[in-house]
Protein backbone atom coordinates (compact mmCIF):
# COMPACT_ATOMS: atom_id res chain seq x y z
CA UNK A 1 0.00 0.00 0.00
CA UNK A 2 1.17 3.53 -0.98
CA UNK A 3 1.78 6.36 1.36
CA UNK A 4 -1.14 9.08 1.61
CA UNK A 5 0.78 12.68 0.81
CA UNK A 6 0.77 14.22 4.25
CA UNK A 7 -1.59 17.04 4.85
CA UNK A 8 0.86 19.65 5.85
CA UNK A 9 2.45 18.94 2.74
CA UNK A 10 -0.55 18.96 -0.10
CA UNK A 11 -2.93 21.73 1.19
CA UNK A 12 -0.31 24.54 1.70
CA UNK A 13 0.94 23.30 -2.15
CA UNK A 14 -2.44 23.20 -3.04
CA UNK A 15 -3.59 26.47 -1.84
CA UNK A 16 -0.06 28.07 -3.00
CA UNK A 17 -1.07 26.95 -6.25
CA UNK A 18 -4.34 28.41 -6.39
CA UNK A 19 -2.91 31.54 -5.23
CA UNK A 20 -0.66 31.93 -8.12
CA UNK A 21 -2.95 31.00 -10.79
CA UNK A 22 -4.73 34.02 -9.41
CA UNK A 23 -1.77 36.17 -9.38
CA UNK A 24 -1.24 35.62 -12.52
CA UNK A 25 -4.35 36.46 -14.07
CA UNK A 26 -4.89 39.39 -11.96
CA UNK A 27 -3.25 42.90 -13.14
CA UNK A 28 -1.21 45.23 -12.08
CA UNK A 29 -0.82 49.23 -12.85
CA UNK A 30 3.71 49.22 -12.74
CA UNK A 31 5.50 48.50 -15.50
CA UNK A 32 7.44 45.62 -15.95
CA UNK A 33 11.11 46.80 -15.67
CA UNK A 34 13.49 44.51 -17.80
CA UNK A 35 15.25 41.94 -15.71
CA UNK A 36 15.85 39.44 -12.94
CA UNK A 37 14.25 42.46 -10.47
CA UNK A 38 11.89 43.23 -12.79
CA UNK A 39 10.54 39.75 -12.89
CA UNK A 40 10.50 39.27 -8.72
CA UNK A 41 9.13 42.76 -8.45
CA UNK A 42 6.25 42.26 -11.05
CA UNK A 43 5.55 38.79 -9.28
CA UNK A 44 5.32 40.34 -5.78
CA UNK A 45 2.82 42.86 -6.82
CA UNK A 46 0.81 40.53 -8.89
CA UNK A 47 0.50 38.54 -5.69
CA UNK A 48 -0.43 41.64 -3.63
CA UNK A 49 -2.88 42.62 -6.56
CA UNK A 50 -4.67 39.48 -6.23
CA UNK A 51 -4.10 39.24 -2.06
CA UNK A 52 -6.82 42.26 -2.27
CA UNK A 53 -9.57 40.38 -4.45
CA UNK A 54 -12.18 39.43 -2.04
CA UNK A 55 -13.16 37.02 -4.87
CA UNK A 56 -9.71 35.51 -4.26
CA UNK A 57 -9.68 34.73 -0.82
CA UNK A 58 -13.31 33.17 -1.44
CA UNK A 59 -12.27 30.82 -3.39
CA UNK A 60 -8.93 30.03 -1.28
CA UNK A 61 -11.49 29.46 2.04
CA UNK A 62 -13.61 27.05 -0.01
CA UNK A 63 -10.49 25.30 -0.98
CA UNK A 64 -9.39 24.97 1.94
CA UNK A 65 -12.35 23.15 3.08
CA UNK A 66 -12.71 21.03 0.14
CA UNK A 67 -9.17 19.97 0.82
CA UNK A 68 -9.51 19.41 4.75
CA UNK A 69 -12.87 17.33 4.33
CA UNK A 70 -10.40 15.25 1.06
CA UNK A 71 -8.22 14.82 3.61
CA UNK A 72 -10.62 13.29 6.48
CA UNK A 73 -11.93 10.93 3.33
CA UNK A 74 -8.62 9.98 2.34
CA UNK A 75 -8.05 8.73 6.23
CA UNK A 76 -11.03 6.50 6.56
CA UNK A 77 -9.81 4.93 3.12
CA UNK A 78 -6.29 4.25 4.46
CA UNK A 79 -7.51 3.28 7.37
CA UNK A 80 -10.01 0.82 5.59
CA UNK A 81 -7.15 -0.62 3.64
CA UNK A 82 -4.93 -1.18 6.50
CA UNK A 83 -7.35 -3.12 8.30
CA UNK A 84 -7.66 -5.70 4.87
CA UNK A 85 -3.74 -6.12 4.93
CA UNK A 86 -1.69 -8.62 6.11
CA UNK A 87 0.03 -8.47 9.20
CA UNK A 88 3.97 -8.50 7.56
CA UNK A 89 1.90 -5.83 5.40
CA UNK A 90 0.71 -4.00 7.91
CA UNK A 91 4.00 -3.74 10.61
CA UNK A 92 6.19 -2.55 6.58
CA UNK A 93 3.14 -0.02 5.46
CA UNK A 94 4.24 1.38 9.54
CA UNK A 95 7.70 1.36 9.49
CA UNK A 96 7.76 3.01 6.14
CA UNK A 97 5.22 5.95 7.82
CA UNK A 98 7.47 6.33 10.46
CA UNK A 99 9.89 6.94 8.41
CA UNK A 100 8.69 9.90 7.22
CA UNK A 101 7.40 11.09 3.78
CA UNK A 102 10.23 13.10 2.95
CA UNK A 103 12.89 10.64 3.20
CA UNK A 104 10.34 8.26 1.40
CA UNK A 105 9.72 10.28 -1.06
CA UNK A 106 13.77 11.05 -1.41
CA UNK A 107 14.56 7.06 -1.44
CA UNK A 108 11.74 5.76 -3.94
CA UNK A 109 13.79 7.69 -6.44
CA UNK A 110 16.33 4.35 -6.22
CA UNK A 111 13.28 1.87 -6.01
CA UNK A 112 12.48 -0.48 -8.32
CA UNK A 113 9.46 -2.96 -8.58
CA UNK A 114 10.09 -6.81 -7.55
CA UNK A 115 9.47 -8.79 -10.25
CA UNK A 116 6.29 -10.30 -8.60
CA UNK A 117 4.90 -6.33 -8.96
CA UNK A 118 6.16 -6.11 -12.43
CA UNK A 119 3.97 -8.93 -13.20
CA UNK A 120 0.99 -7.43 -11.48
CA UNK A 121 0.48 -4.87 -13.33
CA UNK A 122 2.06 -6.06 -17.29
CA UNK A 123 -0.32 -5.22 -19.69
CA UNK A 124 -1.47 -8.34 -21.81
CA UNK A 125 0.13 -7.28 -25.26
CA UNK A 126 3.64 -6.12 -26.24
CA UNK A 127 5.66 -5.83 -29.53
CA UNK A 128 8.90 -7.89 -30.45
CA UNK A 129 9.37 -8.33 -26.87
CA UNK A 130 8.35 -4.94 -25.69
CA UNK A 131 6.20 -4.90 -22.54
CA UNK A 132 3.89 -2.52 -20.63
CA UNK A 133 3.64 -1.72 -17.52
CA UNK A 134 0.25 -0.36 -16.50
CA UNK A 135 2.13 2.08 -13.60
CA UNK A 136 0.14 4.43 -11.49
CA UNK A 137 0.65 8.10 -13.00
CA UNK A 138 2.76 9.81 -10.21
CA UNK A 139 0.63 12.27 -8.32
CA UNK A 140 2.96 15.28 -9.02
CA UNK A 141 1.68 14.49 -12.69
CA UNK A 142 -1.77 14.50 -11.59
CA UNK A 143 -1.93 17.83 -9.73
CA UNK A 144 -0.57 19.47 -12.66
CA UNK A 145 -2.70 17.75 -14.88
CA UNK A 146 -5.75 19.13 -12.82
CA UNK A 147 -4.62 22.67 -11.75
CA UNK A 148 -4.17 22.96 -15.88
CA UNK A 149 -7.53 22.16 -16.36
CA UNK A 150 -8.34 24.60 -12.92
CA UNK A 151 -6.17 27.52 -14.47
CA UNK A 152 -8.01 26.97 -18.11
CA UNK A 153 -10.81 27.73 -16.73
CA UNK A 154 -10.37 30.25 -14.64
CA UNK A 155 -8.59 32.19 -17.18
CA UNK A 156 -11.53 31.48 -20.01
CA UNK A 157 -13.69 32.86 -17.68
CA UNK A 158 -11.63 35.70 -16.75
CA UNK A 159 -11.02 36.36 -20.05
CA UNK A 160 -14.02 35.98 -21.73
CA UNK A 161 -16.54 37.31 -19.50
CA UNK A 162 -15.04 39.59 -17.31
CA UNK A 163 -12.75 42.80 -17.10
CA UNK A 164 -10.82 40.84 -15.03
CA UNK A 165 -7.28 39.66 -16.69
CA UNK A 166 -8.96 41.14 -20.18
CA UNK A 167 -5.92 42.19 -22.57
CA UNK A 168 -8.34 44.89 -23.90
CA UNK A 169 -8.57 46.27 -20.43
CA UNK A 170 -5.25 45.52 -19.47
CA UNK A 171 -3.80 47.65 -23.08
CA UNK A 172 -5.99 50.89 -21.83
CA UNK A 173 -4.63 50.86 -18.22
CA UNK A 174 -1.32 50.58 -19.94
CA UNK A 175 -1.70 53.26 -22.52
CA UNK A 176 -3.45 55.27 -19.92
CA UNK A 177 -0.13 55.38 -17.98
CA UNK A 178 1.97 55.77 -20.94
CA UNK A 179 0.02 59.08 -21.78
CA UNK A 180 0.73 60.38 -18.33
CA UNK A 181 4.13 59.92 -19.31
CA UNK A 182 4.62 60.96 -22.53
CA UNK A 183 2.85 64.68 -21.05
CA UNK A 184 5.03 64.43 -17.79
CA UNK A 185 8.00 64.22 -20.88
CA UNK A 186 6.25 66.70 -22.54
CA UNK A 187 6.20 69.58 -20.03
CA UNK A 188 9.71 68.50 -18.47
CA UNK A 189 11.13 68.65 -22.22
CA UNK A 190 9.06 71.76 -23.45
CA UNK A 191 10.62 74.67 -25.44
CA UNK A 192 10.13 78.21 -25.77
CA UNK A 193 11.28 80.16 -28.71
CA UNK A 194 15.06 79.71 -27.76
CA UNK A 195 14.70 75.86 -27.97
CA UNK A 196 12.33 75.98 -31.67
CA UNK A 197 14.15 75.23 -34.54
CA UNK A 198 12.33 75.27 -38.35
CA UNK A 199 11.59 72.23 -39.27
CA UNK A 200 9.51 72.57 -42.50
CA UNK A 201 11.97 70.48 -44.25
CA UNK A 202 10.60 67.20 -42.08
CA UNK A 203 7.34 66.51 -43.89
CA UNK A 204 6.91 63.82 -40.96
CA UNK A 205 6.68 67.15 -38.48
CA UNK A 206 4.76 69.29 -41.48
CA UNK A 207 2.26 66.44 -41.06
CA UNK A 208 1.52 66.45 -37.58
CA UNK A 209 1.63 70.37 -37.62
CA UNK A 210 -0.60 70.22 -40.71
CA UNK A 211 -3.11 68.28 -38.35
CA UNK A 212 -2.76 70.48 -35.26
CA UNK A 213 -3.04 73.46 -37.73
CA UNK A 214 -6.76 71.63 -39.07
CA UNK A 215 -7.60 71.07 -35.54
CA UNK A 216 -6.77 74.61 -33.60
CA UNK A 217 -6.66 77.44 -36.55
CA UNK A 218 -8.76 76.40 -39.65
CA UNK A 219 -11.79 77.90 -37.64
CA UNK A 220 -10.09 81.19 -38.71
CA UNK A 221 -7.33 80.84 -41.04
CA UNK A 222 -9.17 77.70 -43.21
CA UNK A 223 -8.00 74.92 -44.63
CA UNK A 224 -4.48 75.63 -46.24
CA UNK A 225 -4.58 78.54 -44.48
CA UNK A 226 -5.82 80.48 -47.28
CA UNK A 227 -7.43 83.16 -44.84
CA UNK A 228 -11.16 84.01 -43.41
CA UNK A 229 -11.66 85.48 -40.24
CA UNK A 230 -7.82 85.53 -39.75
CA UNK A 231 -5.46 86.44 -42.83
CA UNK A 232 -3.94 84.82 -45.31
CA UNK A 233 -0.85 82.84 -44.50
CA UNK A 234 -0.13 81.64 -47.79
CA UNK A 235 1.27 85.35 -49.26
CA UNK A 236 3.92 87.46 -48.51
CA UNK A 237 1.86 90.45 -46.50
CA UNK A 238 1.77 90.02 -42.46
CA UNK A 239 0.23 92.25 -40.52
CA UNK A 240 2.34 91.08 -37.28
CA UNK A 241 6.49 92.25 -37.89
CA UNK A 242 7.85 91.11 -33.91
CA UNK A 243 10.66 88.85 -35.16
CA UNK A 244 12.98 89.39 -37.89
CA UNK A 245 13.20 86.01 -38.85
CA UNK A 246 9.86 84.66 -40.81
CA UNK A 247 10.00 81.57 -38.45
CA UNK A 248 10.69 82.88 -35.32
CA UNK A 249 7.73 85.92 -36.40
CA UNK A 250 5.44 82.83 -36.66
CA UNK A 251 6.23 80.89 -33.43
CA UNK A 252 6.04 83.96 -31.68
CA UNK A 253 2.46 85.18 -32.96
CA UNK A 254 1.01 81.69 -32.11
CA UNK A 255 2.92 81.57 -28.62
CA UNK A 256 2.05 85.50 -27.42
CA UNK A 257 -0.85 85.71 -30.08
CA UNK A 258 -0.97 88.90 -32.11
CA UNK A 259 0.37 92.25 -29.95
CA UNK A 260 -3.12 94.16 -31.36
CA UNK A 261 -5.65 91.91 -32.19
CA UNK A 262 -6.93 89.63 -29.36
CA UNK A 263 -8.47 87.21 -31.73
CA UNK A 264 -5.65 85.63 -32.24
CA UNK A 265 -5.01 84.20 -29.20
CA UNK A 266 -1.92 83.37 -27.21
CA UNK A 267 -1.45 79.73 -27.70
CA UNK A 268 1.34 79.28 -25.63
CA UNK A 269 0.98 81.71 -23.04
CA UNK A 270 -2.41 80.06 -22.45
CA UNK A 271 -1.25 76.62 -21.92
CA UNK A 272 -3.67 75.80 -25.32
CA UNK A 273 -0.20 74.58 -27.54
CA UNK A 274 2.90 73.08 -25.78
CA UNK A 275 5.97 74.28 -27.26
CA UNK A 276 7.23 71.77 -29.20
CA UNK A 277 3.54 71.50 -30.95
CA UNK A 278 4.15 75.15 -31.85
CA UNK A 279 7.49 74.24 -33.22
CA UNK A 280 5.67 71.55 -35.14
CA UNK A 281 2.72 73.91 -36.47
CA UNK A 282 5.24 77.40 -36.87
CA UNK A 283 7.14 74.64 -39.29
CA UNK A 284 4.03 73.76 -40.97
CA UNK A 285 2.71 77.78 -42.02
CA UNK A 286 6.09 78.07 -42.49
CA UNK A 287 6.22 75.50 -45.25
CA UNK A 288 2.55 76.58 -46.81
CA UNK A 289 4.15 79.85 -47.03
CA UNK A 290 7.19 79.18 -48.54
CA UNK A 291 7.00 75.66 -49.97
CA UNK A 292 3.44 75.73 -51.36
CA UNK A 293 1.76 77.92 -53.99
CA UNK A 294 0.96 81.43 -53.38
CA UNK A 295 -3.34 81.46 -52.98
CA UNK A 296 -4.77 84.53 -53.96
CA UNK A 297 -8.19 85.94 -54.12
CA UNK A 298 -8.69 84.25 -57.58
CA UNK A 299 -7.92 81.00 -55.69
CA UNK A 300 -10.39 81.74 -53.05
CA UNK A 301 -8.43 82.92 -50.80
CA UNK A 302 -8.60 85.73 -48.62
CA UNK A 303 -6.80 89.52 -50.09
CA UNK A 304 -3.66 90.36 -48.31
CA UNK A 305 -3.77 92.26 -45.11
CA UNK A 306 -0.26 93.89 -44.16
CA UNK A 307 2.80 95.01 -45.33
CA UNK A 308 4.54 93.35 -48.05
CA UNK A 309 7.93 91.94 -46.20
CA UNK A 310 10.53 91.86 -48.92
CA UNK A 311 12.49 89.62 -46.97
CA UNK A 312 10.28 87.37 -46.08
CA UNK A 313 8.82 86.56 -49.87
CA UNK A 314 8.35 83.11 -51.05
CA UNK A 315 11.93 81.91 -52.75
CA UNK A 316 9.75 80.69 -55.33
C1 LIG B 1 -10.29 82.83 -33.43
C2 LIG B 1 -9.68 82.97 -34.75
C3 LIG B 1 -8.26 82.54 -34.92
C4 LIG B 1 -7.72 81.30 -34.62
C5 LIG B 1 -8.41 80.09 -34.01
C6 LIG B 1 -6.34 81.39 -35.02
N1 LIG B 1 -6.04 82.59 -35.52
FE1 LIG B 1 -4.26 83.18 -36.23
N2 LIG B 1 -4.98 85.02 -36.53
C7 LIG B 1 -6.27 85.43 -36.36
C8 LIG B 1 -6.40 86.83 -36.65
C9 LIG B 1 -7.69 87.64 -36.59
C10 LIG B 1 -5.12 87.27 -36.99
C11 LIG B 1 -4.69 88.68 -37.36
C12 LIG B 1 -4.15 89.33 -36.10
C13 LIG B 1 -3.82 90.78 -36.27
O1 LIG B 1 -4.62 91.50 -36.90
O2 LIG B 1 -2.77 91.17 -35.74
C14 LIG B 1 -4.26 86.11 -36.91
C15 LIG B 1 -2.91 86.12 -37.18
C16 LIG B 1 -2.10 85.03 -37.29
C17 LIG B 1 -0.74 85.03 -37.75
C18 LIG B 1 0.06 86.24 -38.17
C19 LIG B 1 -0.42 86.70 -39.52
C20 LIG B 1 0.00 88.11 -39.87
O3 LIG B 1 -0.26 88.50 -41.01
O4 LIG B 1 0.55 88.78 -38.99
C21 LIG B 1 -0.31 83.75 -37.74
C22 LIG B 1 1.05 83.24 -38.16
C23 LIG B 1 -1.40 82.94 -37.24
N3 LIG B 1 -2.48 83.74 -36.98
C24 LIG B 1 -1.34 81.59 -37.08
C25 LIG B 1 -2.33 80.87 -36.43
C26 LIG B 1 -2.19 79.50 -36.07
C27 LIG B 1 -1.00 78.60 -36.37
C28 LIG B 1 -3.33 79.13 -35.43
C29 LIG B 1 -3.68 77.82 -34.81
C30 LIG B 1 -2.83 77.36 -33.76
C31 LIG B 1 -4.20 80.32 -35.42
N4 LIG B 1 -3.55 81.32 -36.01
C32 LIG B 1 -5.46 80.32 -34.88
C33 LIG B 1 -7.33 84.61 -35.95
C34 LIG B 1 -7.19 83.32 -35.49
Amino acid sequence: MKLRTPAYIFIPLTMLAILLTFAMVTPVENIVEPGFKGMIDNSIAHIVAALKQGVVWAVMAISLVMLLIINAINKLVESQKFQQLTEDEKAEYLAKKKKGYIKNLLSSANQRQTKEEEEAIIIDHGFDGIKELDNALPQWWLSLFWLGIVFCVVYLLAYGFTDFAHSDVEYAQEEKILNIKDSIWAVENDITIEGAVNKFNDPAVVEQGKLIFNTQCTLCHMEGGKGGIGPNLTDDYWISQVNDSLFYNIYAVIYDGSPTNPQMRAFGQRGELSGLNIEKVASYVYYINQVEKTLTPADGAAAPQGELVEAWKAKN
